[in-house]
């Protein structure tokens, strides 16, 4: 039995500590938003956060998260509220099939949280891992600008938007 912390909540799990964490996440806890794609770490869809790094769900196993922070994209939405990224996803209808798109939100949410303005080069970089077979790869690209564009704008209070030192917080 082993404790593990995910979006802030404590959870007992049973299971093989080689038992990689997203199965963990989806077997366990029924936190589906995270795919499993290649199980090789050469996809991204599965990708969360561990101490606010963006990760391989796949490549990461049980043990290795024991004291750990875990973040997942459940964790984004609050009180009914789309976090920024996901607005700015869907404002301009990035997903196609969506099946990558929660790993390539929780990268991007790293990118801004260090960069919170990247330029295309940054961001290409950032998200070069992340595969979209559905080639959504310029609306994503979009999306993070706008996304980086209205927490900047976030200054003017009457914006009513997120503040840039939110975003690696947990409560958008
Ligand atoms: S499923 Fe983990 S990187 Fe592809
Ligand atoms: S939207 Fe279909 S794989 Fe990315």
């Amino acid at each position: 039995m082993q404790t593990i912390t995910v979006n802030k909540k404590q959870y007992q799990i049973e299971a093989e500590a080689d038992m990689p964490l997203l199965w963990i996440l989806r077997d366990h806890l029924k936190l589906t938003g995270t795919k499993f794609g290649c199980g090789n770490g050469l996809c991204g869809a599965c990708t969360v956060h561990v101490n606010d790094k963006a990760v391989r769900s796949c490549q990461i196993s049980l043990s290795d998260i024991d004291k750990q922070e875990v973040r997942t994209i459940e964790s984004l939405a609050t009180s009914g509220k789309l976090h920024i990224l996901q607005q700015a996803w869907q404002d301009i209808s990035v997903p196609q099939c969506g099946y990558c798109q929660s790993g390539q939100i929780m990268t991007a949410l790293a990118l801004l949280a260090q960069n919170p303005n990247p330029d295309n080069k940054a961001i290409d970089t950032a998200m070069s891992g992340n595969i979209c077979r559905c080639g959504t790869y310029s609306r994503i690209r979009q999306a993070i600008k706008n996304a980086a564009a209205s927490i900047n704008a976030s200054s003017n209070d009457s914006l009513d938007i997120e503040k840039p030192d939110q975003l690696d917080g947990w409560s958008v």
